[in-house]
């Protein structure tokens, strides 16, 4: 393990890293210098699939994987050329290797596969979810994040509280039981019929409207129960996993009441409120119970749910209420992107000079 101490030494070299992220719906390629000065993004081309999916209704990965193939090679000249940089100047090559879909993956894996081998650069992988939870570490943020950290994960695939105890080092406090939050989002967003992409359409639809027209179900707020080792039954306080598909199904149900089966359009943006309001409240809720009780110096927020208006907003008063450092993205690095790839990837080289060879769509951070 590298010692903390270590850390200010080993950045006093340049390193420039080329990163490469196509685990879903979008082909992205960014190149990222870090030296004594902190992390800088010196570019970060993302190609969206949106409106290749929005007729779908969602992401449909045979036709993501051959639209990563069409953009890959095109988005990687792009970020190369954006940062000045050529492959000659790259000190090596991360790439997502999971978790993700498979034919997506593959993608922007043989690509850097290609690279790093033609140009004899060292290739490592990079967990897709620890690049969302590095996207945090830009600019002198990297100096300011103090450990212990709680770190809340919500993307489409993913809702989980970490404690960060050094750098790469997790242990996961809490996560889903069944949908993640930005599935959750997704899936209302189908119910309302107000399209794809679900979250970024509930928020907009919500702005503005009153939050508490629906008193939807916070799931887990209450005390955890468990056993002890003679099989009593003890409280476990704080619960800090979720549950989203509860509170899916009760805005279904609602939905459901109208007679008529139609929603007026300001219905839905009460629905939406009243709905994105509820998810928050729990999101926010036990990522402070984690805080308070880990005694973190540090809170990070990551993965797409971020970009998330209220989100942001709400953990940032919570934490500033506990008098702990709060710490999210800007908003285009919440989402998917190569940056946050790249910045991962920095870190992971300086502890493993081994990587993983080949794509795991299953890939899980803490093993
Ligand atoms: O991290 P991400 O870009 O891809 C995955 O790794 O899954 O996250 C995508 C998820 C989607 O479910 C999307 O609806 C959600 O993040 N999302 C949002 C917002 N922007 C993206 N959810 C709520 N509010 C947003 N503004
Ligand atoms: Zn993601």
């Amino acid at each position: 393990m590298v010692k903390e101490s270590l850390w200010a030494i080993l950045i006093v070299v340049k390193t420039t890293i080329l990163g490469i992220e196509t685990s879903c719906d979008e082909t992205s390629a960014s190149v990222v210098e870090v030296s004594s000065g902190g992390i800088k993004i010196l570019s970060n081309i993302i190609s969206s699939q949106i409106n290749i999916h929005k007729k779908y209704g969602g992401v449909v990965p045979e036709v993501a994987s051959r639209a990563h193939l069409e953009s890959i090679n095109s988005v990687i000249e792009e970020s190369l050329l954006a940062s000045s940089k050529t492959f000659d100047n790259i000190n090596f090559v991360a790439v997502t290797c999971g978790p993700g879909l498979s034919g997506s993956l593959v993608v922007g894996f043989s690509a850097a596969k290609i690279i790093s081998s033609i140009f004899n650069k060292t290739l490592v992988c990079v967990n897709h979810l620890e690049g969302h939870i590095y996207a945090n570490f830009v600019g002198q943020n990297q100096k300011k994040i103090k450990f212990p950290a709680i770190v809340l994960v919500v993307s489409g695939g993913h809702t989980q509280i970490l404690k960060m105890t050094s750098h790469l080092k997790y242990e996961v406090l809490g996560q889903t039981k069944d949908d993640a939050c930005g599935e959750a989002f997704d899936k209302v967003a189908r119910i309302l019929d107000v399209g794809y992409p679900g979250g970024p359409n509930i928020e907009k639809i919500s702005k503005g409207i009153s939050e508490d027209k629906y008193n939807f179900p916070r799931s887990g707020m209450g005390v955890k129960t468990g056993k002890d080792k003679d099989g009593f039954v003890i409280k476990i306080n704080p619960d800090l996993d979720f549950s989203f598909s509860g509170l899916k199904t009760a805005v279904l149900s609602e939905v459901r009441k109208r007679k008529s089966g139609r929603l007026s359009k300001y219905d839905k943006k009460e629905i939406a409120a009243s709905f994105q309001k509820a998810a928050i409240d729990v999101l926010v809720k036990k990522t402070i119970w984690a805080a308070e009780r880990d005694k973190a110096k540090s809170v990070l927020l990551s993965g797409g749910v971020s970009a998330n208006k209220e989100l942001r907003k709400n953990l940032k008063k919570e934490t500033k209420k506990i008098k702990v450092d709060f710490f999210v993205p800007d908003f285009e690095l919440s989402t998917d992107n190569a940056a946050m790839i790249a910045i991962a990837g920095y870190f992971r080289n300086l502890k493993e000079k081994k990587s993983e060879v080949n794509i795991n769509p299953n890939l899980k951070l803490v093993r």
